[in-house]
Parts: structure tokens; sequence; C-alpha cells
């Protein structure tokens, strides 16, 4: 290990050696901790990121007073729509994508090194469970739907295949969801085949450019953002690890999504036959404030531009139809070929632009006092995944229905968006839709038919509680067999027993 004086003379090249200042004062084992963070740190890069942090935030916020003149949104040929396309183009899309899958060439990536500051938990944001009647949390409803994907694509094609799921976290959430995931058995998945690592961390730097101490043996150190996948992605060989599995596309989402559609086969699909290298589901932005970065093009380069870098002129603009003329809203779930990654890894991530989060950091003061400030006092840095886009040779967005496939946990309660509650009530109102779709109806507890959607209660909830397992219906298919003509009561929980008590029945 390397010694204190190894570690106070790097510290010293890289402007940093008041990280040490508490050292006569700590115990052996401190002590050791302490070295053990330090000496990774490279020098120079410590120095350079100290600085680069600083002098991004002295330019922060950084308008980009030009940017409305170059701004265009993506040309038709490049958007794809679920919604607004015929059966038969989403089936040959649906297709394609189950071919793929059932040929093994297709994984999922998630995102899941984030801290969840806002929805405020202590453990991972995957193991939150919004209160749907199973209990089931983020991280289970995920692997279910892994599980019914490859049973869907292997019935189709009369295989039996496997779609990988690679899960890169951070020093936060490595071994809380590794602990998880073996706690749960995996959710039935084949441990060989869910595929743990970890992103980078980056300390947090003062507005003067000082790494902050957050104890007097422990720098703030903060996950480099989603766009640390590119680095953790080259540190722990996943590029290789798919190479082997015979992997070609790769489907990235975050964690907190809980309408997600894991290797959905139409966006899959769709990305293949359009012969896109990277690719990225979009919802039509609600209205022109909504916060949400938009997919456009700046000089003709596809991009994610942030609601902040627009102004609200811009953001207003209307289009030929009279819909936002910059309306693709980007949902973070994307789709990319492992060569455009290996690319991206191998040559473009040094030139990613790491992004200023000004954040309420704890700190130690000089005299030692743990500090909880009540104003953002310092800076982390954190690269973000969608920033690859402008390295693509063919960009392609699909736009779906926001109802059907996102409403992200980034809240808690106390906010009024994006909260367990709002997160709960997406997936019961899809179900329900699911099984009215499917024949069935519902009674209160008089026998008495409840209301059909778009009805929702005034708290938002549909009229009666139905949740369906993943396992039994990834995306509404197949509840025929088990619904049509059924009178059912609320709550109503469609889990693999049920299905085998209800059916099939002829449809
Ligand atoms: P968010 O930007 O919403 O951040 O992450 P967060 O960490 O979940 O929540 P807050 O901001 O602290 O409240 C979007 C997705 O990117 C992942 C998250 O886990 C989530 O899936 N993420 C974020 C990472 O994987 N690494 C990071 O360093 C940051």
């Amino acid at each position: 290990m390397a010694s204190e004086g190894d570690v106070r003379a790097r510290l010293r090249r890289a402007g940093q050696e008041h990280l040490l200042r508490f050292w006569a004062e700590l115990e052996p084992e401190p002590r050791a901790a302490l070295l053990a963070e330090l000496a990774p740190l490279e020098p120079d890069a410590l120095r350079e990121h100290c600085q680069l942090a600083a002098a991004a935030y002295a330019r922060h916020p950084d308008p980009r007073a030009d940017l409305a003149a170059r701004l265009q949104p993506l040309p038709p040929d490049r958007l794809g729509s679920a919604s607004r396309s015929d059966t038969e183009t989403r089936r040959r899309w649906e297709e394609e994508g189950f071919r793929q899958i059932a040929l093994n060439k297709v994984a999922v990536l998630l995102l899941a090194g984030g801290q969840g500051t806002r929805l405020g938990v202590t453990y991972p944001k995957g193991m939150y469970q919004v209160g749907l009647p199973s209990q089931k949390t983020l991280y289970q409803l995920q692997a279910e739907r892994i599980r019914r994907v490859e049973q869907l694509a292997g019935e189709r094609h009369g295989t039996h295949c496997t779609v990988p799921w690679y899960i890169m976290t951070s020093e936060f959430t490595l071994g809380p969801t590794a602990k998880f995931f073996k706690e749960h058995d995996f959710f039935h998945l084949d441990p060989a085949n869910v595929v743990l690592f970890e992103q980078r961390m980056l300390p947090a730097v003062t507005f003067e450019g000082k790494a902050i101490l957050e104890r007097k043996d422990k720098v703030a150190m903060a996950p480099d953002g989603n766009g640390g996948l590119y680095c953790a992605l080259a540190d722990h060989q996943i590029l290789e690890d798919m190479e082997r599995r015979g992997v070609e596309f790769v489907h990235v989402y975050c964690v907190d999504n809980i309408l997600v559609r894991l290797a959905d086969p139409v966006f899959i699909g769709f990305c293949v036959l359009q012969e896109a290298d990277c690719g990225a589901k979009v919802v039509e932005k609600a209205y022109p404030e909504e916060p949400v970065g938009v997919v456009c093009q700046v000089d003709g380069v596809p991009q994610v531009v942030e609601y902040s870098e627009i102004s609200p002129e811009t953001a207003g603009l209307r289009g030929a139809h009279g819909g936002l003329l910059y309306n693709a809203g980007n949902i973070c779930n994307h789709f990319f070929t492992r060569g455009f990654l290996e690319m991206v890894t191998r040559e473009f991530e040094p030139l990613l632009k790491p992004h200023v989060a000004v954040k309420k950091v704890p700190y130690v003061d000089e005299e030692g006092t743990l500090v909880k400030p009540l104003r953002p006092n310092g800076i982390k840095m954190e690269k973000f995944v969608f920033d690859v886009f402008q390295f693509a040779k063919n960009f392609a967005a699909f736009e779906v229905l926001r109802e059907e496939e996102f409403s992200p946990l980034k809240n808690a309660d106390t906010s009024a968006r994006d909260n367990p509650s709002t997160a709960r009530r997406a997936l019961l109102a899809q179900h329900y839709r699911w099984a009215l779709q499917a024949g069935a109806r519902f009674l209160d507890a008089q026998g008495a038919q409840l209301p059909e959607l778009p009805c929702l209660l005034p708290s938002g909830d549909p009229p009666a509680i139905c949740e369906i397992s993943p396992l039994v219906s990834y995306a509404g298919e197949g509840l025929e067999a088990y619904l049509r003509g059924r009178e059912l009561q609320s709550p109503f929980v469609l889990d693999e027993d049920q299905a085998r008590l209800l059916g099939p029945q002829e449809t």
C-alpha cells in the first residue's frame, strides 16, 4: 500500500494537500482507509478535475446564446413512431426485434449507479417498491420483464434464448444491489447472465477548486454520471463479455422508469431495420416548459438539448401540425450497437464534456466539525449517457406513448410529480386498461360495474386496482385467454398462479 509520504507528495502536485489536514488526529484504521481512497487518484488528473470543475462553475449556467439559430428538429426519416405507424409496420418491427432476441443478439444494460438523493432513500432505487399489491420492487419488475421477453422470443422461434442483463452500479449501489439479487435468487434468472459492474467516482469540489472532505478520513466522492458508462465498459471489459456472448445490440435504460420495456422488440426491430447505430426512445413533451431534454439537431448533429438551454420562445415554437416543434422528450432509453459502443469507448469518450451539478455537499470545517450546508457549496461533475449521440453515423429516434412507457420515480411523495404514487398509478392504470381491452369488466363490492378508462378517480387512481405480473404479460399481450368476459373484483392480481386458475380460455 502507498505510504503517507507518497500520497502527500502526489496531493501536493495536484494542489490538494488539504485532504490530509486531519492526518495527525486519525487512528490507524481511518488512516489506512483514507490512504486507500487517495492512493488511486492520479495527481495530474485530480488537479485537472478540480480546476475544470471550478472553471465550469464560474461559467455556469452557460446558456447557449446562439443555440436557437443552430437548432432543428430531427428529420422525419430519422423518427419512427409506435403510435402513428400502421399495424403492419409495427408488426414488422416487432418481428425483427424478436428475431434478434431469439438469436441471442440483444442485451439490456441498466444504469443504476445514481444516488437517488431526491427520492431520499439510503438504498439503491431499484430496491424501492412503490406500493403495488404484489409489493414488487423496480428490480423485480425488470427481471420479470426480461424473463417474459425471452419466453416470447423463444416461443416464436422455437429456441431457448437469453437476454443478458448488465447492471452498472457505483460505490453506493454495488454492495446492496449484489446482496439484494442474491437474497432474491436473482429473481429466477441465471446469475451467469446478470453482470454487475462499477462506475468510477470523482471528488466533489468547492467553488474554488478544492476537493471536499466529508469526514476527517473521507473524501466526498460522487459517481461520475450515467455517462460514466463508457469508461466503466472499458474498465470492466464489458464489451468483450458481450462479444463472447454474441451480443450485437444493447438496450440501455434508467432504473427509475416503472413502465420500462426491457429489450422492447418493437424499438429494437425499428432501430435494426433503420440500420441505426444509436437510437433514443422519446415521448411527446407534455407542455413547452416541461423540464425534459429534447432530442433534436444542433448544426445538423443529433443531440439532447436540456430544457434550461432553450429559450421559452424556442420551446414554445409550433410545427406545421400545431404540435410543439421541439417535442421529442428524452427518457433515457437508448439503443446502441456493440460496434458503436466500442468506437465510443476507444475513441470518443475523452471528448465528452462533463456537466456541472451544483449540490449541497456535507463537509468538515477547519475545526473538524461536520457541517450540513443549507445552500449549495460544491460541484459534482457528471457525464451524460446521451452525449454520445453526436458520434452516431446513423441516429434514429422512436416515439412511444408516455402513458404506456414512461413514468419515472425521481422524488419522494412530498413532491407533486414523478413520485412513488404517480409511478404506482401509472402502472395500475396501464394494467386496468390492458384488462379492459382483453374483455374483462370490474365490479365494485356491491356488484355494480366500475367505469372504464379514461375515467380516473380524483386521486388519479384507476377505478379498480388491477396488477398483472410481467411473467403473464409483457406489453398487454395474451390476456384475452384469461380475462375475456370475466367479471373481476378489485383488487385483482393476475400472477402466474392466478393465470393457471383462470385459463387459458378459448379465445
Ligand atoms: P438521475 O439523474 O435521475 O439521478 O439518474 P439519480 O441518482 O437517480 O437521482 P438524484 O438526482 O440523486 O435524485 C438517471 C439514471 O442514471 C443513473 C441513475 O441510477 C438513474 O438510473 N445514474 C445516475 C448512474 O447510473 N450513475 C450516475 O452517476 C448517475
